[in-house]
């Protein structure tokens, strides 16, 4: 199936219905992230998954009380590397070279290279940077989601600090960026279900050079 059709099928589902997603399309979802490229590969984020109602309960309260958080299946939080560390850093490239059967020290010139650039930044953007790769993993993850027909809702409307609080994510190097609510839309009480999907139109956002 076309992605472009899974595009059009999903929207941002305001209210779920209950229903249990199978733990087979949560772990599909959770893949497509894990695959989402990120810049050097350093996939600096972690997500979690929760399905404990009494903690979906306290983060529908750091929510606004966005009935997404409560009715869906399952809540994932995508929580970015709080900085860049030279031991994380270390960490991924002694990872690369095993994974890629290469000499120990292989990409010690790039890996240098990386950590110059990425240490060099105030430790607010070394989070910002973290977090925009948090996105691309967060879109691949609801593209995954639409193909399977699951729905999914993203969400940046929550108080970030009380979650980290909540979720201990300080003591973790974790600062939490997104939320994203999985289930199945509640077809009746959801005013969004049915509305026209609302886009600019191309030729106002894409300009060809020739
Ligand atoms: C990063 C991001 C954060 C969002 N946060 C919220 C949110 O907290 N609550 C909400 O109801 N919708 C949220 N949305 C949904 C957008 O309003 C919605 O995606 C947009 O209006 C387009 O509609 P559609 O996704 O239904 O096609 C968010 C969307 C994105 C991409």
């Amino acid at each position: 199936m076309s992605i472009i059709e899974s595009l059009n099928w999903r929207y941002a589902a305001k209210k779920l219905n209950g229903e249990k997603v199978s733990d087979e399309n949560v772990s599909k979802i959770i893949e497509a992230a894990r695959l989402a490229p990120t810049s050097s590969g350093l996939q600096p984020f972690e997500m979690v998954v929760i399905t404990n109602q009494e903690l979906k309960e306290k983060i529908h309260k750091l929510s606004f009380n966005q009935s997404q958080v409560l009715d869906c299946s399952h809540l994932i939080v995508f929580a970015a590397w709080d900085h860049y560390s030279l031991d994380r850093i270390n960490h991924y490239f002694d990872h690369y070279e095993t994974e890629r059967k290469l000499e120990k020290g292989f990409s010690d010139g790039y890996k240098n290279g990386v950590s110059k650039h990425l240490t060099a930044l105030t430790t607010e953007q070394q989070f910002e940077h973290a977090a925009r790769q948090v996105y691309i993993a967060f879109a691949f993850a609801m593209a995954e989601a639409a193909a399977l027909r699951v729905d999914s809702s993203p969400m940046e409307g929550f108080l970030p600090n009380e979650l980290d609080e909540l979720l201990n994510f300080k003591a973790q190097g974790l600062r939490s960026v997104l939320l994203l609510p999985v289930g199945y839309r509640d077809e009746t009480n959801d005013w969004q279900v049915h509305l026209k999907k609302v886009r600019k139109h191309t030729n106002h956002m894409v300009h060809y050079i020739k």
